[in-house]
């Protein structure tokens, strides 16, 4: 038996994609920060993504995906019905969340989905919530209204200035840092780049602060060592270890530099999709 889609959204046509999938196994066990891995068919490849939302109640998880490459196109050609052959999870381990007052929650792009799930446990623990999420306009943002519905405290930032702040999201961090003198812990997801920002804004400041490494996976049980990453000087695997470390240990040139290490294969495998 298959994953029925229950509800397909395109939030950003033809570039971000949100599905309701009907899995209950999985909903019943799913904590924030947790992920699956996804195949279309048995020649499909595994696509890792966080879970965004479950609904324990209905038996649904919510995974939202950029599409970025031959996968994900494949994804997408989907609808409402269809049924992926496999979604293994939850996997990874879950957010770390305990009460300990005002966490700064921040995420950029599809990694606004993942943040609001985390977030949404962070108010569930009695944590007072800041948001900020970013984007490079008004109309890539996504998931504010399900933020803002249980978290008042949410700050936009916007490239163009067509919403919010103009400018980054990591200036809007930086005056919440002056500004704020108990934050006990701010979390980032999103591209890579920005949760590096992050982490320099964060490190002076001595601010505990949690990535979600989106590192690339083969097996996602730890078993292939495709995800590996270094962090503290060790070597550990995204899946198992994480996704989720400490920032200011993380490696992220090593990281960047193998996210970038199959992006010509990528780029042949898409344009063969696209024939
Ligand atoms: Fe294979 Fe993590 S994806 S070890």
């Amino acid at each position: 038996m298959g994953y029925k889609i229950l509800r397909k959204e395109e939030l950003i046509p033809g570039q971000t994609t949100m599905l309701v999938i009907d899995a209950p196994q999985i909903a019943a066990k799913a904590k924030p920060g947790n992920f699956v891995m996804m195949r279309t068919s048995s020649n499909g490849e595994r696509v890792p993504l966080t879970i965004a939302d479950c609904d324990k109640e209905n038996g649904t998880i919510t995974i939202v995906y950029l599409v970025v490459g031959k996968s994900t196109a494949e994804m997408n050609t989907l609808s409402e019905g269809d049924e992926f052959m496999d979604v293994c999870g939850p996997l990874g381990k879950a957010t770390h969340i305990k009460q300990s007052g005002t966490v700064v929650c921040v995420g950029g792009g599809t990694g606004i989905a993942a943040m609001h799930h985390i977030a949404k446990g962070h108010v569930e623990a009695g944590n007072r919530v800041i948001a900020i999420v970013g984007a490079r306009s008004k109309d890539l943002l996504l998931f504010c209204s399900e933020l803002s519905s249980f978290c008042p405290e949410l700050r936009i930032a916007t490239d163009d200035g067509s919403e919010g702040h103009k400018g980054f999201v990591t200036e809007i961090l930086q005056d919440i840092l002056e500004t704020e003198d108990d934050v006990a812990e701010v979390v980032a997801i999103g591209p890579v780049p920005m949760m590096e920002a992050v982490c320099r804004v964060t490190e002076p400041f001595g601010t505990k602060t949690t990535v979600s490494l989106n590192s690339i996976m083969v097996d996602g049980i730890g078993m292939c060592g495709a995800c590996r990453c270094t962090v503290g000087g060790k070597t550990l695997f995204a899946c198992v270890d994480g996704p989720e470390f400490d920032g200011h240990k993380v490696d992220f040139g090593e990281l960047k530099a193998r996210l970038w290490q199959f992006k010509q294969q990528e780029g042949e495998s898409m344009e063969r999709f696209s024939k």
